[in-house]
């Protein structure tokens, strides 16, 4: 492994073994175990749109690991006023170790690669958001166990989250159903990928059928970021795809509920479904910290 671009590019394999990695980074942390791997390091940070989760716990995550963190935001840098992504990415490969980059568009962060040198992990693109399916991956695999025979839903947008979802969760052996307004389906490649796993892989724009008996149900904003502009268009769109308790009685009776967060509570799902299902999701939210930790130590090490 010598990028972590989106879901897509990761065997079976290799998505457990980082699971498995972070799982023992946690209990390492936990319990007062250092393990700075990358010490003296200089890892870049590159963030052209906001961030909490992804931001703090790459730093906190890149920290833990003997590496310095350097937070480098797209309005300081020249690439703000124009200055080529392929000069910046030939100058940063001659002073880091490895970049973090959060962007709009996914041929960026292969270009950073290429030009660069150096090992890119996406911190989410308008395509995918693969840390955060990671660290859900193993969010589920810390409360289910086992991934053989679960359901998993995701209802709401075909975006970023949705894509990668889709990937991760049939590649570790999940089902997968999806609840998707027309118009907002998830991208072609993924639907050409999920159309291989016949019907592990199921779309509809009902969501009451794609929660039936679901053990993970997971959702994200209707607009992401960049799409501010069709936030009352999208408000339309999306009704009826709230994550509501009357919608969720049909899941599994030991159903959880994930959300990668930040949420729009009574929009994509209810207070009541978000405060009822807390302890999952701020695990979940926990475990970007161990699981981007673990993809760090594989690429940079
Ligand atoms: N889930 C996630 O990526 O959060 P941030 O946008 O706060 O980084
Ligand atoms: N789909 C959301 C995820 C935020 C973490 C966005 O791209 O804004």
């Amino acid at each position: 492994m010598k990028n972590l671009f989106k879901m897509l590019d990761l065997s079976k394999e290799e998505i457990i073994d980082i699971l498995d990695l972070a799982d023992q980074l946690k209990y390492e942390k936990k319990n007062g175990i250092s393990h700075e791997v990358l010490k003296g390091q200089k890892i870049g940070m590159i963030f052209e749109k906001a961030s909490t989760r992804t931001r703090i716990s790459f730093e906190v995550g890149i920290t833990d690991l003997g590496a310095t963190p350097l937070f480098l935001s797209s309005s300081d840098l020249q690439i703000g006023r124009g200055e080529p992504l392929i000069d910046t990415a030939r100058v940063l490969g001659r002073y880091l170790d490895g970049i973090m980059i959060r962007t709009f568009k996914q041929s960026t962060v292969e270009d950073l690669a290429k030009y660069s040198g150096l090992s890119v992990i996406n911190g989410l693109t308008d395509f995918s958001h693969p840390c955060q399916v990671l660290a859900d991956l193993m969010t589920i695999r810390e409360f289910k166990i086992n991934f053989d025979g679960l359901k998993l839903c995701y209802v709401g947008d075909g975006n970023n989250m949705c894509n990668s979802l889709v990937v991760g969760a049939l590649k570790v052996g999940m089902n997968v159903a999806i609840a998707v307004p027309n118009g907002y389906e998830p991208d072609e490649s993924i639907l050409a990928f999920a159309k291989e796993y016949g019907d592990k892989f199921y779309m509809t724009t009902n969501p009451e059928e794609a929660v039936k008996d679901a053990d993970v149900i997971v959702t994200d904003v209707w607009t992401s970021m960049g799409q501010e502009s069709e936030t009352k268009q999208r408000e339309q769109a999306f009704k009826g795809y709230c994550l509501t308790t009357e919608l969720l009685n049909s899941a599994h009776q030991d159903y959880i509920v994930l959300h990668c967060l930040p949420a729009h509570r009574e929009e994509e799902i209810t207070a009541e479904v978000f405060e009822n299902n807390a302890k999952y999701i701020f695990e979940e939210a926990e475990n970007r910290l161990h699981a981007q930790k673990a993809v760090m130590v594989k690429l940079f090490n």
